[in-house]
């Protein structure tokens, strides 16, 4: 049995299952008028997250820094997906080429989702809070894209639950458990600075957290007073 060892931090996974219930709470209230408002706000607190991942990115653990992501290349993407395919494990307690590449993915389509959703307006009921501030060529575009990208978030996730679950059933190993406690097989590889569990991370991770989704809501919701 692997032994293992801190991986991922609390901000990594907090931010992680937050996200799917954000997602999920989108899906269902985004064809729903009556949660409109909420379906903004969470919306919003999802355009926040992202920022968070994107700075986590760099002043975060090594293995939540993009700096440790195998570079996402054709070659070992395809190599990545191959290993997949016949069962072999990848040897680094952090994401494969392949796994990395999704995260990028689904940071990126979260994102686009968010940021459109934000621009768009029906011109009778709503209008989002980035909106009044384009022009209308913008606004209309980001209405029409809105649900597209929505779409694109969810057949990524499918796919990203579909990878997670062939893990942990068919290559018995224990990723869903690494999302909940933090710790995954080290395959002998440094834990990395700082420390996914030191306090000075939790704190760093607690500011960045409270900077990116109180300063993303505080600017959209606050100063442009929507
Ligand atoms: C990542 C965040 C978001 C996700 C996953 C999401 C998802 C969705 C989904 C699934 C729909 C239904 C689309 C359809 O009719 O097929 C929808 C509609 C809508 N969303 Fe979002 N949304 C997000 C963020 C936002 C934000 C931040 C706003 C505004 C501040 C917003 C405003 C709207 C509006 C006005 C609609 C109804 C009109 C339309 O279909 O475009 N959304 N959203
Ligand atoms: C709306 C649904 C979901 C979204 C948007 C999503 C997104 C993500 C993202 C962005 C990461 C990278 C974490 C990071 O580096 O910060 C990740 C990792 C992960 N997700 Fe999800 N996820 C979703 C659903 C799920 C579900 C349902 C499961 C469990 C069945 C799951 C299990 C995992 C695991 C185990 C990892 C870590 C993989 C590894 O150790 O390399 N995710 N997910």
């Amino acid at each position: 049995m692997q032994s293992k060892q801190p991986v991922w931090d609390i901000w990594v996974r907090l931010g992680h299952w937050s996200i799917v219930a954000g997602i999920v709470f989108q899906q269902i209230s985004g064809e729903n008028l009556d949660l409109m408002d909420a379906h903004a706000t969470v919306g919003i607190l999802l355009a926040g997250w992202v920022m968070f991942r994107l700075v986590w990115g760099f002043i975060g653990p090594h293995y939540a820094r993009f700096s440790s992501f195998p570079i996402p290349t054709p070659q070992t993407a395809l190599t990545s997906v191959q290993k997949l395919i016949r069962k072999e494990t990848e040897h680094t307690p952090g994401h494969s080429a392949i796994g990395g590449l999704a995260v990028y993915v689904l940071i990126g389509l979260i994102g686009l989702t968010a940021l459109t959703g934000m621009a768009s307006s029906d011109d009778i009921l709503f209008a989002g809070p980035l909106a009044p501030l384009l022009p209308g060529f913008l606004v209309n575009l980001a209405s029409l894209t809105h649900p597209v990208f929505s779409k694109l978030v969810l057949i990524t996730v499918l796919l990203h639950v579909l990878a997670v679950l062939w893990h942990t059933v068919l290559m018995k190993e224990p990723l869903i458990q690494g999302m909940i406690t933090g710790l995954k097989p080290g395959f002998g590889a440094p834990v990395g600075t700082p420390h996914p569990f030191s306090t000075i991370l939790v704190l760093r991770g607690f500011v960045a957290m409270t900077l990116c989704l109180g300063g993303t809501y505080a600017v959209l919701v606050l100063f442009l007073g929507w």
